[in-house]
C-alpha cells in the first residue's frame, strides 16, 4: 500500500516534469510541489515513514530514497535544459519566464566576446577645397582681415545692381544665373557680400568672404556650384600699390615666394581700373606646359579698385574713401595645388579622393 504510494508520486512527478518542458517557471513549480522544503510531497512521504510498522519500514525507506534521488536527478536535468534554451536562443530574443528581465545572450557561437578588438572606424579627411579655404583665411586673418558671410539665395540688387551691373548690362550674360520663381536668384559670385557689408558698416573695412556660388555651367572646368573667396579693403588713401602689395603677399604665402605675380588690365563692372592677376607657372617654371597652355602664366584672380558707383550705391562717400577688391575660385586653386584634373571630381563625394588628404 505504501510503496504503491511511492509509485504514484513517481509517475505523477514524471508526467508533471514532462509537461513543464524547458519552461523555467513550470520546472520551478514542479520542484516546489515535489521537493519543496516545507510542503513538498517528498516531505510528506518521509513523515509517513514514522507511522509505518517496523517490518514495512525497510522496503518503504529504500523505495523513498530511490525516489528522492530520481527526483533530484530529473530536476537537475530539467534545469540544464532550461539553461540551454537560454544560451542557444537568438541574441536578444529570450524572455525567461519567472526571470525578472529579458536575458540578452547570443547562441553559444555568436555570444559577444568583449575582449575581441573592435571594428575599425574609417577616419574622415578634410575636403581639398576646405583645406585651401582655411589656408587662405589664415593668410588674411594674419593681415588683420575679418571673415564675412552672406546669403546664397540673393536678390538682384546685391548680386548685380549695387555692383554696377544694371539689367541690360552684357556682364549678366557671362554669368548664367539660376533664377528663382520669386525673383530671387542663386548668387553667381561672392561679390554681393561686399555690397552687404558696405551697406551696414563704416570704413575702414577689411574682409574676406569665402562661400558657394552658382552658375548654369557644367564641364571639365565648370560645375553648377563652386566656391569663391572675395576680398575687400576700404579706407582713406588706398591705392593700386596697396592692392598689388596685398596680392603679392597673399600669392607668395599661398604658393611660394618664388612665384612671380603679374597684373594685366582687365574689366569688371564693379572695379575701375580692373586687373586680372597671373602667377608664373608653378609646374614648368615658365618653360610652358599643359597647365599654363604653354604661356608660362596661370590666371589666378580678378581684382581692381572699387568703382565709385559701387560706393554710391551702398552709401559710402567716394570722395573720402577708396578701396580695392578681388575674387578668386577656390576650386581652381585646389585643382592647381593638388593636381586634380577634373573639377567635377571635387564634388562627386568619392572618398577615394578625400581620403588622400587625411
Ligand atoms: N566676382 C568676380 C567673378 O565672379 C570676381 C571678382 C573680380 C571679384 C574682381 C572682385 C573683383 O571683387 O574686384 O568672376
Amino acid at each position: 500500500m505504501s510503496t504503491q504510494r511511492l509509485e504514484e508520486v513517481r509517475s505523477s512527478f514524471l508526467a508533471d516534469l514532462e509537461s513543464a518542458g524547458a519552461d523555467a517557471e513550470a520546472v520551478e513549480k514542479v520542484r516546489i510541489r515535489y521537493a519543496g522544503r516545507r510542503s513538498g510531497l517528498l516531505n510528506e512521504l518521509t513523515a509517513h515513514l514514522r507511522e509505518l510498522p517496523n517490518e514495512k519500514k525497510r522496503d518503504y525507506g529504500r523505495g523513498l530514497n530511490e525516489l528522492k534521488k530520481e527526483i533530484e536527478a530529473k530536476l537537475t536535468e530539467a534545469n540544464m535544459a532550461v539553461r540551454d534554451t537560454v544560451v542557444n536562443a537568438e541574441p536578444g530574443q529570450i524572455h525567461v519566464k519567472g526571470h525578472p528581465s529579458t536575458v540578452s545572450v547570443g547562441t553559444a557561437e555568436s555570444r559577444i566576446d568583449v575582449t575581441l578588438p573592435g571594428t575599425p572606424l574609417a577616419r574622415g579627411a578634410e575636403h581639398p577645397v576646405h583645406l585651401v579655404r582655411r589656408r587662405i583665411e589664415e593668410i588674411f586673418l594674419r593681415m588683420g582681415y575679418d571673415v564675412e558671410d552672406g546669403p546664397e539665395v540673393e536678390d538682384d540688387w546685391h548680386n548685380f545692381e549695387a555692383l554696377n551691373i544694371p539689367p541690360d548690362h552684357p556682364a549678366r550674360d557671362d554669368q548664367d544665373t539660376f533664377y528663382l520663381a520669386d525673383g530671387h536668384l542663386l548668387r553667381t559670385h561672392t561679390s554681393p557680400v561686399q555690397a552687404r557689408v558696405m551697406e551696414r558698416r563704416e570704413p575702414p573695412i577689411r574682409i574676406i568672404v569665402p562661400g558657394r556660388v552658382y552658375r548654369r555651367d557644367s564641364d571639365l572646368r565648370h560645375s553648377p556650384m563652386f566656391h569663391q573667396i572675395e576680398g575687400l579693403l576700404v579706407d582713406e588713401g588706398i591705392t593700386v600699390a596697396h592692392l598689388k602689395a596685398t596680392l603679392e603677399t597673399f600669392l607668395h604665402a599661398l604658393f611660394s615666394d618664388e612665384v612671380d605675380v603679374r597684373l594685366r588690365p582687365g574689366y569688371f563692372p564693379f572695379t575701375e581700373p580692373s586687373a586680372e592677376v597671373d602667377i608664373s607657372c608653378i609646374f614648368c617654371g615658365q618653360k610652358g606646359c599643359g597647365v599654363c597652355s604653354g604661356s608660362g602664366w596661370i590666371e589666378i584672380l580678378g581684382s581692381g579698385m572699387v568703382d565709385p558707383r559701387v560706393f554710391e550705391a551702398v552709401g559710402i562717400d567716394s570722395e573720402r574713401y577708396t578701396g580695392f577688391a578681388f575674387g578668386l575660385g577656390l576650386d581652381r586653386v585646389a585643382m592647381l595645388v593638388y593636381g586634380i584634373p577634373d573639377l567635377r571630381q571635387l564634388f562627386a563625394g568619392d572618398q577615394r579622393l578625400t581620403r588622400q588628404f587625411a
